[in-house]
């Protein structure tokens, strides 16, 4: 789409009301507040996620490597424990078996050396699993049954087998040997459970470290869509608004700076770089204009007045000699010719004057009804089939009936005009989200080159022969639709057709925008 004509209307978005500093231009207040808020980057803030994940994962890491070090101390310790308790037990078997079958004492004293001497390497360990207490209980247990298993092995030498007080003997080493026994029990069923609780914590702190990291990377996931996204998106609405032509400057929509507001900063730059162009453009376009104005002017002027003066002239020379016909013949040329000059003036006039339109209330459908009306012969005469689609339902808008008549009379006229030999002018309606009724008149003529669509609104520019057009059609179009806070753009492929689009402001929106 080539826009033609720029936004007419001078809605301007994100302008806040506030109080202005004296000769502080609205720019410049923009970038002061983008610029005052507190500094909170976004790098940081990704930096502080990632940062805040990584602590979490070492956090992980070194936990897991702490509880297995605890857990492989404890199953060592817990095989000392099953072999200590596997000498006691022993060493209570072969006592059993010399006071049932008289066997040798030896091995079962053995047995309980080799279990003392392991019981004190792990002294401290023991200490710390079944306390102090204990630990002293099995040692005295200890000691007393190898006192007795000696003073047997002395009885046994000095008495022989049935010595006396033998019974007693033997009960009392099976009641240390059940006392060492039930301690030596008790020391791995502890470490056992011990080594059972470390894995059930390990398990739930990998359940809270799993829930921290998810609750982590919602926050992530929010912060990337919220942060991130959102700005993105919203500098999307804003280059849309600067292709409509509203160069406002974009104002804070946060607390807080960031990467965006260096990045809305440098928008503001560039919008201004932009006005600045546009209005040296504008400057330009309007030189070229006014010498376009005047060379229409003298060459319209010009020609009809050259061909008056002539005509009075022969007519001066041979008015005597002329046959009355003759002289109807060149009075009717003058006349012609005066009337081309007073078309030409009129329509200058319909341009440059500044009266007032007088707004109504005006169905869209009805006017381009009447409109129809006035070019139906024309239509007729070129062979053009009309197509028209405008719903009565499409909402009224506020206008001057007979200026917007004269619109739509310059873009339908430019069609039939585009379109010798016959074709197609369609007339399409609709009703568009900003607020605008919006009104296509599309033809499928010889279409306008894309190098000249900036110029067809320029006063006197015009394709046509002399005496067919001023070129000022689209020129006031152009100011009566501005006049009714409304738009004109122009889409055209050469020998494809053009469609010229006219957006209104409805009623109700109208009101709304002066709230
Ligand atoms: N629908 C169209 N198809 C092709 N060219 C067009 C169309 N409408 C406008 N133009 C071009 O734009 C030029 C300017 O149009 P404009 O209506 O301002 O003047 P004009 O039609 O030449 O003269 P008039 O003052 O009689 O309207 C036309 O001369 C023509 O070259
Ligand atoms: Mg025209």
């Amino acid at each position: 789409m080539l826009p033609a004509g720029a936004a007419l209307n001078d809605h301007q978005n994100n302008r806040e009301p506030g109080v202005l500093a004296p000769k502080e231009t609205l720019s410049e207040r923009a970038q002061r507040a983008l610029q005052e808020r507190p500094n909170i980057s976004v790098r940081i803030r990704i930096f502080f996620g990632l940062f805040l994940v990584f602590v979490l994962s070492v956090a992980v890491i070194l936990f897991s490597l702490t509880l297995i070090r605890g857990i492989r101390g404890k199953m060592i310790f817990l095989e000392a424990a099953d072999n200590l308790r596997f000498e006691i037990q022993g060493a209570r078997r072969f006592e059993k078996n010399f006071f049932l079958y008289g066997t040798n004492l030896n091995d079962a004293l053995e047995h309980i050396q080799v279990a003392r001497t392991m019981f004190e390497e792990n002294a401290d360990n023991v200490k710390d699993i079944i306390g102090s207490g204990s630990y002293e209980a099995f040692i005295d247990h200890l000691i007393r049954y190898e006192e007795l298993l000696h003073s047997l092995m002395k009885k046994l030498e000095s008495e022989g087998v049935d010595f006396s007080g033998k019974r007693m003997v033997e009960a009392d080493l099976r009641g240390h040997g059940a006392e060492l026994n039930a301690i030596a029990k008790r020391l791995t069923d502890r470490e056992r459970s011990a080594i059972d609780r470390i894995f059930t914590l390990y398990g739930r702190t990998l359940v809270i470290f799993i829930v921290i990291f998810f609750l982590l990377m919602i926050y992530l996931a929010y912060f990337f869509t919220h942060q991130i996204l959102h700005p993105l998106t919203r500098f999307v609405g804003y280059t849309q608004r600067i292709a409509r032509g509203d160069l406002s400057p974009i104002l804070p929509a946060r607390r807080y700076k960031d990467e965006f507001s260096d990045l809305a900063m440098s928008f503001n730059r560039m919008l201004d770089e932009l006005k600045n162009h546009q209005e040296q453009l504008l400057q330009s376009r309007k030189m070229a204009a006014i010498g376009n104005l005047t060379a229409g002017i003298a060459h319209e002027l010009n020609n009809p007045l050259n061909n008056i003066t002539i005509t009075i002239e022969s007519l001066q020379d041979d008015l005597e000699s002329m046959q009355l016909q003759s002289i109807r013949k060149l009075l009717k040329d003058i006349e012609v010719q005066t009337e081309r000059c007073s078309s030409t003036v009129k329509n200058l006039l319909d341009f440059t004057r500044m009266e007032k339109p007088s707004f109504v209330p005006i169905s869209v459908p009805e006017l381009l009804n009447a409109t129809v009306r006035l070019i139906k012969n024309e239509m007729d005469t070129q062979g053009i089939d009309l197509a028209m689609d405008v719903p009565e339902t499409l909402p009224q808008i506020q206008g001057d009936f007979v200026q917007l008549q004269q619109v739509f009379v310059n873009l339908m006229l430019n069609s039939i005009q585009a379109m010798e030999g016959g074709g197609r002018l369609t007339l399409l309606g609709c009703s568009v989200d900003d607020g605008s009724v919006r009104v296509d008149v599309i033809d499928t003529g010889v279409g306008i080159p894309a190098s000249q669509v900036s110029q067809i609104f320029d006063p006197f520019y015009t394709t046509k022969e002399v005496g067919k057009g001023t070129g000022l059609g689209l020129t006031v179009s152009y100011s009566i639709i501005q006049k009714h806070r409304g738009r004109i753009s122009v889409k055209s492929d050469v020998n494809v057709g053009s469609t010229f689009s006219v957006f209104l402001p409805r009623i109700n929106s109208e009101r709304s925008g002066a709230e």
